[in-house]
């Protein structure tokens, strides 16, 4: 273990040099405590562990996967149940996965982990069926399975306490999970009756990852180099690069391009379009500082140019409890893989491999890349008439040496004493027209912080304790819509203060902004009856007199921090000016 002195040491000295560039340490301007939250739980009798959710899309419907139950509740009032269907083990699969050494009671169940949208009508689901994983269809008019009993290997972990992450694409899912009952081999696949394509299992491609979260970027629709669709992936693993104290892990992005078939010969029926990088946060260049990842948010808008995506990182050894944020550009990920140079291994000293920047010469059409206009023009018109030199290229390096730096190359947001699980942002057009990026972060002690950005740098401009068994958050969803709210109910929400705007805003009286977050959370503590919360927040804005929006949106931070409302947790007075985060230097 590093010890906390060495760590300690090393945030004091990025303290005296950064100290007036980032927001370190930004202290929460409003406390929340969970009786000033009004919360609404979704609980079901003798079900544990709901672990997937999807928001559906326009239909107010909130599905929940969970331990061998689905469900269907209004994601405005979640305590409002509308469907549910039951997937459970059979006694024979149960028995044989105790025959193999699992507990029955815990693990030989089904856990589901997919949860997604095959079409319109059907929900595509996968569990981990008593390490048997199997995939079904469930329909959303009826909300029955199907009992298609699809073998769900390489979609679906064995393990329920295996990492897992998935997204839909145009009906072909893609999954990063392990392919074994023992999940010690680690996959990246595409299940399509098509083209199904996986890495290859190989230590440079994929090494003890723990996936965080997939999506798809498309193409720009106005493109003239015939780009492709790429699905991300971001995960973190452990380093082949770095050597510190044994196993180093280190945050990756890796991509592939949708239309990849494979190889023919080299790389059949394996990705050709397989590549990864390192996920650089920390203040220092080239000190892994946040080398775990553990959540990513990808901000859309349509003032923004490209796609911009927020990760929140935590040490590897994070004794002292500290966490950033950093933002990333989609273009400069998109040139790092397109433009970036290699990695290769290097054999040293008998056995020991070390991997340095690959330096010789390419081969054309680029090792890795989506197959475009110029590889059509070259005859190159699908991956199955690539050279076998570019494949074998691809297969041997699939590493870039550069890193994906985030944007001013510096984190947005380092915080203390907190360890963050999930982000969602939103963007948001203040009275004034100024847009702002505000931040959800969840910590593992069931607190909420509300971050944003201004002039003066990055400030926490509340925090709520929403669980008051401090469990940690583990999910939290940003609903497309606008939420409206009773008067009533937006009373006991805790509001931004006087000024506040936002898409949700509704003429007089009270409304909640587009922000809504859905989190789940779990039962930290075993000796407790699991207990499945699920809880809505909806964080209101007041009406008011048209203030200077950046003030009004920072309201003075009280003394003593202490919690409780705001002149009735509705008003709070707009402070002269912005009381400036300075940190020592
Ligand atoms: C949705 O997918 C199912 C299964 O592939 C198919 O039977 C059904 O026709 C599809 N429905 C729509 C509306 O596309
Ligand atoms: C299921 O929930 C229980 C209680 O909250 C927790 O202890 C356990 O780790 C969870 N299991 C999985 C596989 O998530
Ligand atoms: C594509 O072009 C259309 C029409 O010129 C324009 O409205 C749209 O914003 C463009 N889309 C992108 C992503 O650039
Ligand atoms: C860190 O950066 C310095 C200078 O930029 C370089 O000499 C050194 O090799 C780097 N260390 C690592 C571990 O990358
Ligand atoms: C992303 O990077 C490109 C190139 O550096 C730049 O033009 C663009 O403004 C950046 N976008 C954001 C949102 O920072
Ligand atoms: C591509 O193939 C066509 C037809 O087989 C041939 O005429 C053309 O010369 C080829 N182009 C290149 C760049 O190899
Ligand atoms: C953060 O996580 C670490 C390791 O998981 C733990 O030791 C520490 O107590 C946590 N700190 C806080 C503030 O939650």
């Amino acid at each position: 273990e590093m010890p906390n002195m060495a760590l300690d040491g090393l945030f004091v000295a990025l303290l005296l040099s950064f100290g007036t560039t980032v927001a370190l340490d930004p202290i929460p301007r409003i406390t929340w405590e969970p009786r000033d939250v009004h919360l609404v739980r979704f609980q079901e009798p003798g079900v544990s562990n709901y672990s997937a959710l999807l928001l559906g899309s326009g239909d107010d419907t909130l599905y929940i996967g969970a331990r061998e139950a689905i469900f269907a509740v209004n994601s405005l009032n979640i305590a409002d149940k509308q469907h549910e269907v039951r997937w459970r083990v059979t006694e024979d699969k149960k028995a044989k996965c105790a025959e193999k050494g699992k507990s029955k009671e815990t693990e030989c169940l089904n856990y589901i982990r997919v949860l997604q949208f095959l079409n319109s009508t059907v929900l595509y689901v996968c569990g981990t069926n008593a390490f048997q994983p199997t995939c079904d269809h469930l329909l959303l008019k009826t909300f029955e399975l199907v009992g298609k009993n699809e073998d769900g290997k390489g979609r679906c972990p064995f393990d329920p306490a295996q990492s897992y992450t998935s997204v839909m694409v145009d009906g072909e899912l893609y999954s990063g999970t392990s392919y074994n009952f023992l999940g010690s081999e680690p996959i990246i696949s595409r299940n399509s009756p098509q083209s199904p394509l996986r890495t290859e299992y190989a230590i440079p491609w994929l090494n003890e990852p723990s996936f965080v979260y997939a999506d798809v970027i498309r193409k720009n629709p106005n493109g003239t180099d015939g780009e492709d669709d790429k699905i991300y992936f971001f995960f973190t693993e452990v380093s082949v690069e770095y050597e510190f104290f044994g196993k180093s892990m280190i945050p990756r992005i890796a991509r592939v391009c949708k239309g990849d078939q494979g190889g023919l010969r080299t790389l059949q029926k394996k990705w050709t379009s397989f590549l990864k990088a390192r996920l650089a946060c920390s203040l220092l260049e080239n000190n892994s500082l946040f080398n775990v990842i553990n959540d990513v948010f990808i901000l859309r808008a349509p003032d923004l140019k490209e796609p911009v995506f927020y990760a929140v990182f935590t040490p590897q050894w994070n004794n002292v409890g500290l966490s950033a944020v950093c933002a990333y550009n989609m273009s400069l990920v998109e040139d790092v893989f397109s433009k970036g140079k290699y990695m290769q291994s290097a054999t040293v000293e008998q056995s020991h491999t070390k991997w340095v920047r690959y330096s010789g010469e390419v081969p054309k059409p680029r090792p890795g890349a989506c197959i475009n206009n110029e590889a059509k023009a070259a005859n190159y018109s699908s991956s199955l008439n690539l050279p076998d030199k570019t494949l074998q290229f691809v297969k041997d390096h699939p590493l870039m040496d550069d890193s994906v730096v985030p944007i001013s190359n510096r984190p947005r947001l380092i915080k203390r004493d907190v360890n963050y699980t999930q982000i969602v942002v939103d963007r948001i057009q203040a009275l004034d027209k100024t847009v702002y990026d505000v931040m959800f972060i969840s910590t593992d002690r069931g607190a909420l912080h509300k971050a944003v950005s201004a002039d003066s740098g990055m400030h926490i401009i509340e925090e709520t304790q929403l669980f008051p068994g401090s469990e940690p958050v583990q999910t939290l969803l940003l609903s497309a819509e606008p939420v409206k709210a009773e008067p009533a109910q937006a009373q006991v929400l805790p509001g931004w203060g006087r000024g506040g705007a936002g898409r949700g805003w509704e003429g007089r009286g009270w409304a909640l902004p587009s922000a809504m977050a859905v989190l789940q959370a779990a039962s930290a503590r075993p000796q407790e009856q699991p207990r499945g919360l699920l809880s809505r927040l909806g964080v209101g804005f007041s009406d008011g007199p048209q203030l200077n929006s950046a003030a009004a949106m920072l309201p003075e931070r009280r003394s003593g921090g202490s919690s409780g409302t705001v002149n009735g947790g509705l008003v709070c007075p707009a402070p002269p000016s912005l009381p400036a985060i300075q940190e020592a230097h």
